[in-house]
């Protein structure tokens, strides 16, 4: 089976907590990992903390000119990338689902922009790309967008969040008929992930009791990490899923399922 050695791989966010954890275990696997982000200071970061990385920009994903220039300085991977990962992503948090004063029309274009507008140009930009991965290793190349489990049931930091990840699925499902079959287009859906996302959100104290709430509820009895949801996306991005397209997976330790009043 063909495995990520010398795979180019691009991860945008990927100075943040998921896109971090998923391009350490890329690089552990000899894959050559670029990472694209709009925090300048947190890429530095990542290229401290992981050296053997192939590159670092800084690029904000919904901006067209923005996303062309970034694959003008992409040296390492001109020739071809074999793995695209849409990871970046924002929220406005808004828990109260029924307050619809708690969301402006701004508040639900920025998040459209980034989690939906974001991956389209992406993709724009790098399919001639991918292509020529493809057509170098006959091989489909793949893109793996992180969406989210409030994008299948609802749930999460908001309403436009939300909807965000909704659309993000079915544009999954969209690209991955379009582009088949030089290109596999998958999307991983993770539950609660224990990151600055909701630890910038809330203190230390209510942290813990969302932790402990979640792992309350999920069946698996467990608060997932980063590395969980990097494991699930060294499925979808090697030969092991070579006949996997169009395809969501929830990776939330079972919050999907909740527990039953019924049942055990
Ligand atoms: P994070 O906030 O640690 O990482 C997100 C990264 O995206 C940051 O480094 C940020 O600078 C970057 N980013 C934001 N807007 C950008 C833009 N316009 N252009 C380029 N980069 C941009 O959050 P985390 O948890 O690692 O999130 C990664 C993905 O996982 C997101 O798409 C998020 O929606 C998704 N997700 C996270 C969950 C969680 O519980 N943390 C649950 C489900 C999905």
């Amino acid at each position: 089976m063909q495995g990520l050695r010398d795979k180019r791989v691009l991860i945008t966010g990927g100075a943040g907590g998921i896109g971090a954890a998923t391009a350490g275990r890329f690089l552990q696997e000899g894959a050559r990992v670029v990472l694209l982000d709009c925090d300048d200071a947190a890429l530095r970061r990542s290229e401290r903390e992981l050296p053997s990385l192939s590159g670092t920009i800084v690029a904000d994903v919904s901006d067209a000119e923005a996303v062309e220039s970034a694959f003008e300085r992409l040296d390492d991977l001109e020739k071809g990338v074999d793995i695209l990962i849409n990871n970046a992503g924002i929220t406005r948090h808004a828990k109260d689902h029924g307050d619809l004063d708690a969301l402006s029309r701004d508040d639900f274009m920025d998040v459209y922009e980034v989690n939906v507008v974001g991956p389209y140009l992406m993709l724009q930009a790098a399919k001639p790309l991918l292509l020529a991965a493809h057509e170098q290793s006959g091989r489909a190349s793949a893109v793996l967008n992180t969406s989210s489990i409030a994008g299948v049931k609802g749930i999460g930091s908001s309403v436009a969040y939300a909807a965000s990840k909704g659309a993000l699925n079915t544009m999954t499902m969209s690209l991955a008929r379009g582009l088949a079959p030089e290109i596999r287009v998958n999307a991983v859906c993770p539950g609660f992930i224990g990151t600055r996302w909701f630890k910038d959100a809330m203190d230390e104290a209510a942290y813990q009791a969302t932790v402990q709430a979640v792992e309350a509820r999920t069946p698996l009895a467990a608060a997932s990490g980063p590395d969980d949801i990097a494991d699930a996306a060294i499925f979808f991005l090697t030969d092991a899923s070579r006949h996997v397209t169009g395809e969501l997976l929830l990776v939330d330790a079972g919050l999907h399922l909740g527990k039953s009043p019924v049942n055990r």
